[in-house]
């Protein structure tokens, strides 16, 4: 097991989301050794529903081509300069993590397979700041695309619902505020 530093309740409370990282290289074997434990997340009938397609070190520039071709569609009249702006906020994470979850025709397995994945993504969230790696879940509009799907790799009956960025950071984002329990707990039958 990969000596930890932070516990449960330190990496709950000082995670934070990304959203500008510094553009160093993230290791793969980092990334597959963090979904190896984040696999743990609980999840119904041990269905695992979940896989990732993961953008990091040749792959990254495929998968920001195909995130350039989705939010730019007509590029072709851009500047190199012009494309380079607009694609700014995804230039700077070192890996791309796609989460993929099957798209159960029941229902009620749907909404199970989607609660879990969930679970795996914050694992994966959680285990990643503990070994100084950034992330961050995004869920642009795109994400559903047919165009944006087929190009990344989804198999029909697939659905991604996250895009987690990930990379080293410089500068930990500020700390967002939460309601506490006293404001969202109501005590049953008072
Ligand atoms: C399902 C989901 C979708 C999200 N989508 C986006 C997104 O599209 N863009 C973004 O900037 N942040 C996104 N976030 C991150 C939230 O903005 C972030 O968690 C929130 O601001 C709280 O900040 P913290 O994680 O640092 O506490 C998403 C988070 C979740 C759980």
């Amino acid at each position: 097991m990969n000596s930890q530093s932070l516990s449960v309740r330190e990496a709950i409370l000082e995670r934070r989301s990304v959203g500008v990282f510094n553009k160093q290289p993230v290791d793969a074997q980092d990334i597959l050794d963090i979904i190896n434990d984040a696999v743990w997340a609980p999840n119904h009938k041990n269905r695992q529903p979940w896989r990732v397609i993961l953008g990091i070190g040749e792959g990254l520039p495929k998968v920001l081509d195909i995130i350039r071709d989705v939010t730019i569609p007509n590029h072709a009249h851009l500047t190199a300069e012009d494309i380079e702006h607009k694609m700014t906020k995804f230039l700077s994470p070192g890996a791309y993590a796609f989460v993929v979850v099957p798209e159960d025709l029941r229902q009620h397995e749907r909404t199970e397979d989607f609660a879990a994945a969930s679970c795996f993504i914050q694992n994966m969230m959680l285990l990643a700041w503990d070994r100084g790696i950034g992330s961050i879940w995004k869920n642009p509009t795109w994400l559903d695309s047919p165009e944006f799907t087929e190009a990344i790799g989804a198999k029909p009956g697939e659905r991604v619902i996250a895009m987690v960025q990930l990379g080293y950071f410089d500068k930990v984002p500020a700390k967002k505020t939460r309601k506490t329990a006293e404001e969202i707990v109501t005590f049953f039958g008072e």
